[in-house]
């Protein structure tokens, strides 16, 4: 893949090379994401940070990426906020801020929404979410997390058995991950769903076509044993046609430490996109795991910057001149007494 000036809008574009471009770019900046090193390479740069549904993490990580690049960063967070709540088309909102900024990072309700308005934009544009679609730099996140853990365990990606819990149905994350993790070899989709909240169908049968092994299972306890990794996903509410159907799912699966000791290989990752519902009937996620030294869901958010700064890095060619714009930090960058 050539990643300069190119969008970022759906993980088929990522061959084994090209996300491995990532992953060692991610490597190279990871002393200025934890603020050991400062960098100016993008100093003059602005990016639009366009959120039109909530989000925390992809947003506010997207824009820290950018500034610890030394670029700027311009946001709109919501439909009501910007001319689009006048009737201004994808079109034209994308002609205009491709005329402020040289990279948009963009999240809609609507799937293919962001491959619409990159069609009009003269600057790349990378998708943060598009309804049940894709969210390709959250699945590149995990994969880069997943990575991680495993070499920690002197494992690769080939031959990896996950557990896919929870709203398999509507989670765009769970879409992302599942295609991206397809170009590696003989990998275990275990996946764990209410039938009504099942992987698409049209998913499954890339899996297999590609001679991955895709098993299904209804209880929780069944399909979480032997496995690397379990990734757990929240019931996506707000995607649902009404909050009555959506509370039918609520609280169905439920993973605590006492479930984990039981069912799981000691050494098994448990991960998840976040955020988790940590509502009292929800809980997909019990903050009891806590103290589980495989709990990787804060090691992942913390590799979403990182991941981000390496997209930005890439699509905008300047991965080979970040250490020639590089200083020592000047601030204490460390809390005195952390808990
Ligand atoms: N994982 C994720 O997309 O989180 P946010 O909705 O908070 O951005």
């Amino acid at each position: 893949m050539d990643f300069t000036g190119a969008d970022i809008l759906s993980v088929n574009q990522f061959d084994r090379p090209s996300i491995e471009r990532v992953f060692e770019v991610a490597d190279d900046l990871r002393p200025y994401a934890q603020r050991k090193r400062i960098t100016r390479v993008l100093q003059g740069a602005i990016l639009s940070n366009m959120f039109f549904e909530p989000s925390t993490r992809t947003r506010i990580s997207f824009g820290s990426a950018f500034n610890l690049l030394g670029g700027e960063v311009r946001e709109t967070t919501e439909v009501s906020a910007s001319s689009l709540a006048k009737g201004e088309s994808l079109h034209d909102t994308a002609r205009v801020l491709s005329g402020y900024s040289d990279v948009i990072v963009m999240r809609h309700p609507e799937a293919g929404s962001v491959a619409e308005f990159a069609e009009a934009s003269r600057v790349p544009v990378i998708n943060a979410g598009d309804g049940t679609n894709e969210h390709p730099s959250q699945a590149l996140l995990d994969l880069y997390t997943i990575s991680k853990e495993l070499e920690t365990r002197g494992r690769q990606i080939d031959g990896l058995r996950i557990a896919l819990v929870g709203d398999l149905r509507y989670g765009r994350a769970v879409h992302s991950l599942c295609k991206l993790l397809a170009v590696y070899n003989s990998v275990h989709y275990k996946r764990v769903s209410p039938p009504e909240l099942a992987l698409p169908a049209g998913i499954v049968e890339e899996l297999r076509q590609r001679g991955h092994e895709v098993s299904v299972y209804h209880e929780l306890e069944e399909g979480i044993n032997q496995v690397d990794i379990l990734y757990v996903t929240r019931t996506q509410e707000e995607r649902f046609p009404t909050q009555e159907e959506a509370d039918r799912y609520r609280g169905l699966f439920r993973v605590n430490q006492a479930i984990y000791t039981k069912h799981c290989e000691p050494n098994t990752v448990i991960m998840h996109p976040l955020p988790r519902d940590s509502r009292a009937k929800a809980q997909e996620l019990d903050d009891d795991l806590i103290h589980n030294p495989n709990l990787a869901i804060f090691r992942q958010t913390d590799n979403g910057v990182i991941v981000r700064m390496s997209l930005f890095a890439l699509v905008l060619d300047v991965a080979e001149q970040v250490h020639n714009h590089a200083q020592p930090v000047t601030w204490y960058t460390a809390k005195r007494n952390p808990r």
